[in-house]
C-alpha cells in the first residue's frame, strides 16, 4: 500500500520521502517503484520524461526523523495498533506543529492514534484501496477530535492525487469494509450451511449482482488471515454476531489455507 501511495503522490507532482524499516527495504522499495514506473513507460502509459521527473521526486530513508520537513505524513505500516500508536507519538515529536498525520489503516482505531499525539486535531484517516494506482476511492476519516481545517486539507490532498474522497467517521472498518466484511462472512456461513457450491455462490453474486468477482474469489485474493483479523476487530468493536468469524474461516486459517498467497484457500491455485 505504501509504495502505491508514494507512486500516486509523486506522479501528482509532490516530493515524497518514504520511510521503510531498514536500508535493505528502502532499496527494495525504490527498486520496486522504479520497475513499476518503467513498466508504465514501456507500455506507453507514462511519458519517459514524466517517469524520470516522478522518480526524481521520490526518496527513501530508514529514519523516521528525516520526516521533519514534511507537511503531510501518511502512515501505512503493518496493521498493529500498538506499533501505530508508538509511531504516531514519535511523529508528533518529529514533525512541524502544522503537519497533518494521516493513517492508511483499515481497522485500527484512529482516535487512539490521535490521542497518542499532542496534535489530535491534525490526525485523520486516509484509507486508500488496493491497488492504489488503480482504485479511485479514498475514505477520509475524521475522529471526534479532528479539526475542520485538517479534514478539509486531507480531502483536498486526496483530490489533488486524482482520487475521489468520501467522508467517514472513525468507527472500525469505515464505510466499505463495514458493508463488505459481513457480506463475505455471510457467504462463508451460507456455504458452511450447504446451500450451494463455492462456484455457484461466486457465479450467482457475479452474474446476479454485477460484482466483478464472487465472495470466495475475493476472500482468496484478500487473504483469509486478513479477513479473519478484520472480522475479529469488528466483532470486538460492535459485539454483534454478524461480525464474528465463522468456524470454517477460523479452521482454514489454522490449517494455513490463506488464499492465493499460500496456493490454497477456498480454491486451489497452481504456481502459474
Ligand atoms: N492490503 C490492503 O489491501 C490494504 C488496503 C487498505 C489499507 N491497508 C492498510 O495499509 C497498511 C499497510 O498494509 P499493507 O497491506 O501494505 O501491509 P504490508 O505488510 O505489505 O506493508 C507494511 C509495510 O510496513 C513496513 N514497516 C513495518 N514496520 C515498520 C517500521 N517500524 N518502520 C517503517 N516501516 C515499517 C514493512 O516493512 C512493510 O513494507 C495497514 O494499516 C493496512 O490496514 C491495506
Amino acid at each position: 500500500m505504501g509504495s502505491g501511495i508514494v507512486q500516486v503522490a509523486a506522479q501528482a507532482g509532490y516530493s515524497v520521502l518514504f520511510v521503510e524499516a531498514n536500508d535493505e527495504l528502502v532499496k527494495r522499495g525504490l527498486g520496486r517503484l522504479r520497475d513499476t514506473l518503467e513498466g508504465l513507460a514501456a507500455r506507453g502509459k507514462l511519458e519517459a520524461r514524466a517517469k524520470d521527473e516522478t522518480l526524481g521526486r521520490i526518496a527513501g530513508t530508514p529514519r523516521l526523523d528525516d520526516l521533519k520537513a514534511c507537511d503531510l505524513v501518511i502512515e501505512a505500516m503493518t496493521e498493529n495498533q500498538a506499533l501505530k500508536n508508538e509511531t504516531f507519538a514519535k511523529l508528533d515529536r518529529i514533525c512541524a506543529p502544522a503537519a497533518i498525520l494521516a493513517t492508511n489503516t483499515s481497522s485500527c482505531n484512529v482516535t487512539a492514534l490521535a490521542a497518542a499525539t499532542k496534535r489530535p486535531g491534525q490526525v485523520v484517516g486516509m484509507h486508500f484501496f488496493n491497488p492504489v494506482p488503480l482504485m479511485k476511492l479514498v475514505e477520509v476519516v475524521r475522529t471526534i477530535l479532528t479539526d475542520d481545517a485538517a479534514a478539509t486539507a486531507a480531502t483536498e490532498f486526496v483530490r489533488s492525487v486524482g482520487k475521489v474522497p468520501v467522508q467517514a467517521k472513525d468507527a472500525t472498518a469505515f464505510i466499505v469494509n463495514r458493508l463488505l466484511v459481513p457480506y463475505l462472512l455471510d457467504a462463508i456461513r451460507v456455504y458452511e450451511g450447504g446451500l450451494a457450491s463455492l462456484e455457484d455462490i461466486d457465479a450467482a453474486m457475479k452474474l446476479g449482482c454485477g460484482y466483478p468477482m464472487g465472495p470466495f474469489t475475493l476472500l482468496d485474493l484478500v487473504g483469509l488471515d486478513t479477513a479473519m483479523y478484520v472480522a475479529e476487530v469488528m466483532f470486538d468493536e460492535f459485539r454483534e454476531a454478524r461480525y464474528a468469524p465463522p468456524p470454517l474461516l477460523k479452521r482454514m486459517v489454522m490449517a494455513g489455507q490463506l488464499g492465493r498467497k499460500t496456493g490454497r484457500g477456498f480454491y486451489t491455485y497452481d504456481a502459474k
